[in-house]
């Protein structure tokens, strides 16, 4: 187990993407994500950067991993999750896994805590959160609107 936590917000087919986009846009969402990874470390996909389109996001530090690109300006590129784990393994910020698909399925049996926005819409898509419900059990929920809930889930 490392210090990654991961943050995603999964529709109810299990949509997180369609094609390089996230199909929908709640903004009181993007508040959650802004309030909860400010001040810590996010670490991303490439295709998750590419959807960036060059600018990481700001009073974070930004972390991509990838074994095709070596650096960018902005954000710091490890070549897989384990060095991404040991460079911070005793970094005093949370950090936060912060998709896409692939990076989460990957990353989640490494993850303590996973922050889920239950998106109540089942939109049209092509990229999928992993499964994780033999993984995490829900703890609390943080939020609850009405298009969305936010659930705290810890390792089993
Ligand atoms: N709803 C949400 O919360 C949410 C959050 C984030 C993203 N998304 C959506 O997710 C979609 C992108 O997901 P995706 O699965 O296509 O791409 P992704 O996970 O963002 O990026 C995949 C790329 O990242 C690198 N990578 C991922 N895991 C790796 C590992 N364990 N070791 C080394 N490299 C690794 C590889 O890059 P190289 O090919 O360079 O090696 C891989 O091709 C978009 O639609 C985006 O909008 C949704």
């Amino acid at each position: 187990m490392t210090k990654f936590k991961a943050i995603a917000a999964v529709a109810e087919n299990g949509v997180i993407g369609r094609g390089l986009e996230i199909p929908w846009h709640i903004s009181e969402d993007f508040r959650h994500f802004k309030r909860t990874t400010t001040g810590g470390v996010i670490v991303m996909g490439r295709h998750t950067w590419e959807s960036f389109k060059g600018r990481p996001l700001p009073n974070r530090e930004n972390v991509i991993v990838s074994s095709r690109i070596k650096e960018v300006g902005g954000a710091k590129v490890f070549g897989s999750l384990e060095a991404v784990a040991k460079t911070y393994e005793n970094d005093e910020r949370d950090v936060w896994i912060i998709g896409g698909a692939k990076l989460y399925g990957a990353a989640l049996p490494m993850c303590s805590e996973l922050i889920l926005s239950r998106v109540k819409m089942r939109p049209d898509g092509d990229v999928f959160f992993p499964p994780f419900e033999k993984m995490f059990e829900p703890r609390e929920t943080l939020l609850k609107g009405e298009l969305f809930d936010v659930v705290r889930y810890v390792r089993i």
